[in-house]
């Protein structure tokens, strides 16, 4: 049988999740599930690494689960689980800690930018993050990651770990490998950054990314706006001096609307230009606005209405933790095999 290749997926919830997220992660997601065999998790134990609150935490994470099932992925024809509920995530976690270095944490990018925001209490786990996001994503043997363009650097990261790990440990094989041929301890993975929408920027500060929790309450469309906010935010978002509706770098606010309205409609950026010859930038808001509107509002009803019911969120979360460590449970064994732990044959 030809099994299908892999493709794996998460999101922090450490706050409700935004427009950025659905259009640079779970619009691929979508685009991409019937081709692959898809996993997709709400990645809490990577929330800690800024300060959190309990209450809000879990309501974050319901609300991510929602979203994900109302956006279309249904837990029948995928695997959705929450991370902290399957434990292979933190033990290979620790081992993924010891083979990276320093020297390579200390080049991640988001890092350097998170820790000087984060004043002088860095928690560590900010640092050791990508290594967490490296057990994600090597415990399913992934093929393909689908991530908006600021994971990307996180993803190499991963790949350059499963090649030292590939090169440096020879798996230990029990009897139930038969005569199969010995194969590596992981999948190398690849990015999926989509062409369009892998970075959108605050509607406010044009030239940030949209962040959850970095935005300011009116530079971030969130996913459980109502209609009227997203019409505010996106009526009120800092467009760039001049009048001429171009998309260029030297106009990041339009660039940015122009940009929304392509990945939500299909439409190249270009030709969205033409289409706006002579029209003002307030013709631009008002459209992308109605689009923005078009786009979030059944998700986030179906979500609304999905939350209603807790029993059958957890019903969810229940099967996708047993499922989600059945799978990755034997990747884990073959790392400790490998790694020389003693594991007692079975
Ligand atoms: P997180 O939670 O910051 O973001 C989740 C996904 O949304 C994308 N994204 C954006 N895309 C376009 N424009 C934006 N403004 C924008 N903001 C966020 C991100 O690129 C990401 O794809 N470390 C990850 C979560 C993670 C993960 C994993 C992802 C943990 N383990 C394993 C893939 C595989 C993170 O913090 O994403």
């Amino acid at each position: 049988m030809n099994r299908k290749a892999v493709m794996l997926s998460g999101i922090k919830p450490t706050n409700f999740l935004t427009l950025g997220n659905s259009i640079g992660a779970i619009k691929s997601w979508l685009n991409l599930f019937e081709t692959y065999d898809p996993i997709f998790m709400v990645v809490d134990l990577h929330s800690l690494t800024v300060p959190q609150d309990p209450e809000k935490l879990r309501e974050a994470t319901y609300r991510s689960l929602a979203v994900y099932v109302a956006a279309g992925l249904d837990p029948k024809r995928c695997l959705l689980f929450v991370q902290s509920q399957v434990p292979e995530h933190a033990q290979l976690s620790w081992i993924m800690n010891c083979m990276a270095t320093m020297g390579e944490l200390n080049r991640m990018t988001q890092f350097k930018d998170k820790s000087e925001r984060a004043g002088s209490h860095i928690p560590a786990g900010l640092f050791t993050y990508p290594v967490l996001m490296a057990a994600d994503i090597l415990l399913y043997q992934a093929n393909w990651v689908p991530v908006g363009a600021d994971q990307k650097q996180h993803i190499e990261l991963t790949r350059d770990l499963a090649i030292r790990m590939n090169n440096r440990f020879t798996p230990q094989e029990g009897p139930e490998a038969g005569a199969t041929p010995k194969k590596p301890l992981f999948t190398i993975p690849e990015p999926y950054i989509p062409p369009v929408g892998a970075r959108i920027m605050d509607l406010q500060e044009p030239t940030n990314k949209m962040g959850k929790s970095d935005s300011s309450e009116n530079g971030a469309v969130y996913l459980f706006d109502s209609d009227k906010d997203i019409e505010r935010k996106l009526k009120r978002a800092v467009t760039d001096s001049g009048t001429e509706i171009a998309f260029s770098d030297d106009k990041p606010g339009i660039q940015n609307l122009l940009t929304i309205q392509a990945a939500l409609t299909g439409k190249k950026p270009q030709d969205l230009v033409a289409a706006y010859a002579g029209k003002q930038y307030g013709h631009l808001k008002v459209d992308t606005a109605e689009i923005v509107v078009q786009a979030i509002r059944p998700v986030r009803d179906e979500a609304e209405r999905l939350l209603k019911d807790r029993g059958e969120l957890d019903r969810i979360l229940a099967e996708g933790a047993r499922r989600a460590s059945e799978r990755a449970a034997p990747t884990l064994r073959r790392v400790y095999d490998a790694l020389g732990f003693a594991l007692p044959r079975a």
